[in-house]
This record gives structure tokens, C-alpha cells and sequence, in this order.
């Protein structure tokens, strides 16, 4: 595996790898744990589709969290406070009034420790007891590899010396018409859940479902991204396009979404084993530099999170996000690109 300087920051040195099976090739960088790319290798160009900073100094500004792993707790957390073992915890607040992918400073913004596998690259981060007000020392583990079919595979590993909350994801944006190629209108969309958990007007799932049926939520059949998007929906105007977490049909370790450009004939299937996945149609980016010399502006990318749904800690009905002392928390997701 190559393995590069790419920069220096909080008196670390950061890397940055390069996986490759010859047919496709991820980079990824120690700061954050973060995919800076991800494509096709054909007739040996490189057909990049995943949104991405040149420099270091670009990905500390923090803009849009591209690429990053996300945690402890990745969304919103309402008003930051949650209730754990009958103690009231405070986290970050980074978000109108609210936590989000973190805190203050999240999982995105730490160094993380390095190693390499064979074909797999091991990345490890200690958040420590107190760290953006979470309880326990976490030890989360992240592996990147590529798979025999073009797959970016993300397992996540964590354990932690106290109860703690927990929401890992990986916040890749999308635009498979060619990072950089303007907006994501015209890729083709498939999700397969019958239901999303809706926000109110500061981004907060409140412990309520809403079927995707006859709304501008449903992607059972597959829809170019655009086509609703500028809908008058009270969800869709509160998140100024999607921006939501839909809930995912099965259980286990499937493929549970499908997006594909027909300008370059590029398909994007994701797999993972989490309940939920949060589909965001890039609405916050704006104007940023991204890599060689593109310029991302609002809907240039998108993203399916997979997670757990957004403030599972204070909604009664949504799944448990509490990882207790000692257990091992385990999670996979597969990015597959195909032509
Ligand atoms: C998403 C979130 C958006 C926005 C974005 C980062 O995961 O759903 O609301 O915060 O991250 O800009």
C-alpha cells in the first residue's frame, strides 16, 4: 500500500494511503480517517467520483465534513443533552442550539492512529472520558479495504470502559457523474425503505415515522434526485432539499441502495449491516475549492450515511444507541462502484 505525507496539524503528522485492486483505487487520509477519493480505474485514467480537499489546511476548515469518519455520536442530538443510567449528559453544542456529528470537535478532526493489514488499512482513535462530554474511554478501530468487486469496505470496531452512546459513519459525497462535474440532479436514485423519521424545523428527529408512500421521500422506485427536490413538503423545506434518515427495509448485512449517472454509465451500490441510512442531497455546500481546482457548490454531491436513526437516545422507539461497558460494537458498509 503507498503511503504519503500529507500534511501536519495539532503536532501530528498526517498520511495519506492509497488502496488499489488494479480496477479501483480509494485515498485515504489519517486526519479523520477520511476517503479523499474513491473510483474506477479504466484504461488508466482515473474516473474519481467522490468529493474531496487538496490540501490539510482545506479538510481543519471543516466544511461539509467530506470523507470523514463521524462520531461519537453522528447527527443531531437535541439540544445536546441526553439522559444515560438516570445522569443528564451535555455534549458539544455545534449546531443551532443542537450536537451534531460529534461536537465541537468530532471524530473528523482528530489524527488517527495508523497500520497496515496486508490489503487492509487500520486505522484506531481513543475519545477520551469526558470528550465533547461523552462518559467511557472509547477505542474505536476503523478498516478500510477494497473488495474483488470494486467495493469500498468500512468495518467498524469500538469498545468503551463505561455505558456510553454511540452513531459511526462515514460522510462520503457522491456525484457520479465525475467529482466536480456540477450537481447531482440528474443520478438515479434507489432506497429501499418504506419509511423515513422526520425533522422539525431545526433538523431534530423527534421519536416520529412517516411512510415514504405517495410522498417525495419514496426512491422504492428508482428517481433522479432532482425531481421533487424543490417540492413544497414542510420536511423537504425545513432541510432545504433531503436530508433525511430513511429506515431501511431487512435486517443483516444487505444492499440497501443503488444510485447510477447515466452520463457516465457509473453505478454506486451501498451495502451495510445499520438500520438506517441518511440520504443528503449536498444542501449546505457552497462554493468550497475541492480537488483540482473544482469548485463544489450547493447539491455537487451526495451522501448515504448509513447509521443508526438521528437521536435514537431520545426517542423511545428508535433503536438503542447505547454501546454498554465492555461490549464490542461491530459495523460494515460497502461502497461498490460498477460499469
Ligand atoms: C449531514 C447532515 C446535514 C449537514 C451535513 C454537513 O450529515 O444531515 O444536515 O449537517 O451533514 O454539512
Amino acid at each position: 500500500m503507498i503511503c504519503s505525507d500529507f500534511g501536519f496539524i495539532d503536532g501530528k503528522k498526517v498520511k495519506m494511503y492509497i488502496l488499489s485492486n488494479g480496477k479501483a483505487k480509494a485515498e485515504i487520509i489519517t486526519y479523520g480517517a477520511t476517503v479523499r477519493s474513491f473510483g474506477l480505474l479504466e484504461n488508466g485514467d482515473f474516473n474519481d467520483v467522490l468529493l474531496g480537499y487538496d490540501t490539510l489546511e482545506e479538510y481543519a476548515k471543516n466544511d461539509g465534513y467530506l470523507g470523514a469518519i463521524i462520531g461519537r455520536v453522528g447527527n443531531r442530538t437535541g439540544e445536546g443533552r441526553f439522559v444515560l443510567n438516570g445522569k443528564v449528559y451535555h455534549v458539544g453544542i455545534n449546531d443551532n442550539g443542537n450536537s451534531l456529528h460529534g461536537g465541537i470537535k468530532g471524530f473528523d478532526s482528530k489524527v488517527w492512529d495508523d497500520k497496515v493489514e496486508g490489503d487492509t488499512l487500520v486505522l484506531s482513535y481513543r475519545s477520551v472520558d469526558g470528550e465533547e462530554g461523552y462518559p467511557g474511554n472509547l477505542d474505536i478501530t476503523v478498516k478500510y479495504s477494497l473488495t474483488n468487486a470494486n467495493g469500498l469496505k468500512i468495518e467498524y470496531f469500538a469498545v468503551c470502559d463505561a455505558d456510553t452512546v454511540v452513531n459511526f459513519t462515514n460522510h462520503a459525497y457522491f456525484n457520479l457523474n465525475g467529482q466536480g462535474n456540477g450537481d447531482i440532479l440528474d443520478n438515479v436514485l434507489y432506497i429501499d425503505a418504506d419509511k423515513i423519521t422526520p425533522v422539525d424545523e431545526k433538523l431534530i428527529c423527534r421519536n416520529e415515522f412517516y411512510e415514504v408512500e405517495d410522498s417525495v421521500f419514496d426512491f422504492r422506485t428508482p428517481k433522479r434526485i432532482g425531481v421533487d427536490i424543490e417540492s413544497q413538503d414542510k420536511v423537504m423545506k425545513n432541510c432545504g432539499g433531503y436530508d433525511v434518515n430513511y429506515v431501511l427495509n431487512g435486517e443483516g448485512f444487505r444492499k440497501i441502495a443503488y444510485a447510477k449517472s447515466d452520463k457516465t454509465g457509473i453505478t454506486l451500490s451501498v451495502f451495510t449491516d445499520q438500520k438506517g441510512v441518511q440520504f443528503y442531497s449536498g444542501n449546505f455546500l457552497s462554493g468550497v475549492n475541492g480537488k483540482n481546482g473544482t469548485i463544489y457548490n450547493k447539491r455537487n454531491g451526495f451522501c448515504l450515511e448509513t447509521q443508526n436513526f438521528p437521536n435514537a437516545i431520545n426517542c423511545k422507539d428508535y433503536p438503542n444507541s447505547v454501546l454498554k461497558k465492555g461490549e464490542k460494537f461491530y459495523s460494515v458498509t460497502v461502497y461498490e462502484l460498477s460499469k
